[in-house]
């Protein structure tokens, strides 16, 4: 009865200790926003890796006004991976000449927070070849998943 017990308790801390050692995956799909503000929703990630959604910016270098626009990804699904992937996706601006490009990483805190770790190149129209060395901005975005999907 003893050596029973004393089983069932090593069995019971054995389980304990792998799920505390089992990280959560990130998945991309949901809705996200950004520290400017920008709302994203990942919509499908097939079993390629292969992605799509839609792009809500806060702002815009234009002066024109802001829409909704597609977005489509790729999720890098190599096993090394370790459930925080790389990843890369364009926003095809559906209001402006221009386009953006992200690539990042999605990491998962202790606690099971996601956030994309993200660089973008935005890249504006130009008439001429001469304005082509003003063309293009970077910058870093880090994204969290809205309040209402956690
Ligand atoms: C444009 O101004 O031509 C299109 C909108 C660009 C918005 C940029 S993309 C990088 C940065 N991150 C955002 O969420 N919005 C801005």
């Amino acid at each position: 009865m003893v050596k029973a017990a004393a089983f069932l308790l090593v069995l019971l801390l054995a389980l304990e200790a792998h799920s505390l050692s089992v990280k959560k995956k990130c998945s991309l799909v949901g809705r996200w926003v950004n520290d400017l503000g920008s709302n994203m929703t990942i919509t499908t990630v097939n079993g390629n890796g292969v992605f799509a959604g839609s792009y809500h910016t806060a702002v815009t270098a234009t002066s024109k006004e802001i829409k909704l626009s597609p977005l489509q990804g790729s999720l890098q699904k190599s096993p090394n991976q370790k459930g925080q992937p790389t990843f890369g996706f364009t926003v095809n601006w559906s209001f402006s000449d221009s386009i953006t490009v992200f690539t990042g990483q999605c990491f998962v805190d202790e606690n099971g927070k996601e956030e994309l770790r993200t660089m973008w190149l935005l890249r504006s129209h130009v008439d001429k070849i001469k304005d082509d060395w003003k063309a293009t901005r970077v910058g870093i975005n880090v994204f969290t998943r809205l309040q209402s999907q956690e």
